[in-house]
Parts: structure tokens; C-alpha cells; sequence
């Protein structure tokens, strides 16, 4: 997918991977249509990016509400013309013992995770069609291959994610519009509150800076990828518990004892 004649509507740019993108594109010359909770930011966001040599735009969203996403789609294609790339970035996490979590909460986080960049897809997706030509990027997780012991909703989410993804791709063959999923390792954002970041350097976690990942997330648009894992060796653990998960189960079992401190209520 050609980036600079390229439109795209992208979530999640407030954050760290999502903001690293948008600031990547923008001086390729993409016409970028961001989406952001908070308007002063989103258009501090956009002038920013302007600056920066993009065209740039913002639409206010909360993902979690159902009529959100096909607003912000039709919202941008109205403003814009059209579009040519969606990349479903904004997430959420919950990290503990599943015991301990909240309903509001995993139901939150699969609203954000799984729910609503299914629905900008499936608003987004008739435009795309009748144009044969488009490019749908989700953004998932190496968790969303293994199912990660104290991220277990989080896991699940980017699990179903992950599987949309595939179904959709395979459905789509041939119609011009492709779809690639891009799934990073541990990344240095806010995304990872003091307790996971803790664990994670106790556990000897690798950790990737969010403007590598973002650089990865590009290149797979540029070259159609279908799917992107990130680092060495967790892509080769994504194989590896594919095919023998019980490897995997006595490993990851092991850690969960190390994880307990960090993961209970007052370790958070
Ligand atoms: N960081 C990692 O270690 C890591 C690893 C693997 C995968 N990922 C995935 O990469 C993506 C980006 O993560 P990140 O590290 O950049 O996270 P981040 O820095 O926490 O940014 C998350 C983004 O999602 C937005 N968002 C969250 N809830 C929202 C809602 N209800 N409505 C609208 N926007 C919402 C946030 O907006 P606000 O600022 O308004 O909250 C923010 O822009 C996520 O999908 C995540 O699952 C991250």
C-alpha cells in the first residue's frame, strides 16, 4: 500500500505506539484523520502533525460507545473523501489474578480491544469494497498467540482480534482490500503501569521502544503484509505454543509465582 497518496484513519494516537505511527506517517505526505478522546489534545495532535507535513485531521470518539465507530467512519469520509487505510491501535489492559478483576472492567477492555475496531471495520469495509481497494491493520499482541497468565481478558481480547483478522483476510481475498495484524512484544508506553513494568524487568521481559514498533507496523502496511510478529524470540514462542502448548504451559506455570507479587491488588 502506497503511504503517501494514502488516507488514514488511525486510533490510539494519543498513546505511544499509536502516536509514534501518526508521527512516522506524517512526514510522508499521508492525509491523516486521527481519533482521540480529548479534543484539545487531538488537535494539538493535529498541528502537530501538520507541521510535520501531513494533512491532518481530528474526530473526537470513546470507543466504548456502540454508535461511535460507524460516526467517526462516516465522519471521515465525509471530510476526507474517503479512506484508504484504518489502523485500529487504542487498547486497553488489565493486569492481575482474573479473580480479582472487575466485570466493568473486562467489559470495558473488550469493548476497546476487540468490539470497536470490529465495528469501524465493519463500517469502513462497504466503502473499501466498492472501491476494491483498501488496507485494514489491526493491532494485537504477541499475548493475543500465547495466553499470558495474569493477563488473561487481555489476552482473550487480542485472541479474538487476532482471529477476526485471519477469518477476515481469508474472506477478502481477491476484493482488494487486505488485512495485516501486527502483533508487538513488551513496548516502553504508558500502556504498562508501574506493576507490569516492574514485572516485566524482573522477569527479564525484552522491551521495544514504541517508535521501532511503529516503524514495523509501517513497513507491513507498505509491503501487504498479513501479519507482523514482533521480536526474537517471542515470535518463535508464538510457533512453539501453536503447536506444543504443554512446553509452553510449564514455562509460563513457573512464572507465575514470580508474577504473584506484582500482579496481586496492592503490587499493581
Ligand atoms: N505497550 C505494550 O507493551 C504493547 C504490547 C503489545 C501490544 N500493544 C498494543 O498496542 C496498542 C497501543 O498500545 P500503546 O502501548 O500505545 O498504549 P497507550 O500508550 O496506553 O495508548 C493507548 C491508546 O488507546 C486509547 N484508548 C484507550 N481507551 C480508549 C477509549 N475508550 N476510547 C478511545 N481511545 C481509547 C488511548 O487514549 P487515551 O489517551 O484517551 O486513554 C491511547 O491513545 C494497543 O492496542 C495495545 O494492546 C501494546
Amino acid at each position: 500500500m502506497n503511504i503517501s497518496t494514502s488516507t488514514i484513519l488511525i486510533t490510539g494516537t494519543s498513546g505511544g505506539i499509536g502516536g509514534a505511527i501518526a508521527r512516522q506517517l506524517a512526514p510522508r505526505g499521508a492525509s491523516l484523520i486521527i481519533v482521540d478522546r480529548d479534543a484539545v489534545r487531538g488537535a494539538q495532535m493535529a498541528t502537530e502533525l501538520r507541521k510535520a507535513g501531513a494533512k491532518a485531521l481530528v474526530l473526537n470518539g470513546e470507543l466504548c460507545e456502540a454508535d461511535v465507530p460507524a460516526r467517526l467512519v462516516a465522519s471521515a469520509i465525509e471530510l476526507a473523501g474517503g479512506i484508504d487505510i484504518l489502523i485500529n491501535c487504542a487498547g486497553v489492559q488489565n493486569f492481575g489474578f482474573f479473580a480479582d478483576e472487575a466485570s466493568i472492567d473486562t467489559t470495558t477492555l473488550f469493548k476497546v480491544n476487540t468490539l470497536a475496531p470490529i465495528n469501524l471495520i465493519n463500517a469502513v469495509l462497504p466503502h473499501m469494497l466498492a472501491k476494491k481497494h483498501g488496507q485494514i491493520v489491526n493491532v494485537g499482541s504477541i499475548f493475543g498467540s500465547i495466553g499470558f497468565p495474569c493477563f488473561a481478558s487481555y489476552s482473550a481480547s487480542k485472541f479474538a482480534l487476532r482471529g477476526f483478522s485471519e477469518a477476515l483476510r481469508r474472506e477478502l481475498k481477491g476484493s482488494g482490500v487486505g488485512v495485516t495484524y501486527v502483533a508487538p512484544r513488551f513496548t516502553r508506553t504508558p500502556f504498562n503501569r508501574d506493576g507490569v513494568t516492574r514485572m516485566a524487568e524482573a522477569l527479564n521481559m525484552n522491551q521495544d521502544e514504541p517508535a521501532s514498533v511503529a516503524a514495523s507496523v509501517i513497513n507491513a502496511i507498505e509491503h501487504d503484509k498479513l501479519d507482523r510478529y514482533l521480536g526474537w524470540p517471542e515470535k518463535l514462542f508464538v510457533r512453539i505454543n501453536s503447536i506444543f502448548p504443554r512446553l509452553v504451559d510449564s514455562s509460563l506455570m513457573k512464572q507465575v509465582e514470580q508474577m504473584r507479587p506484582f500482579a496481586t491488588q496492592t503490587g499493581r
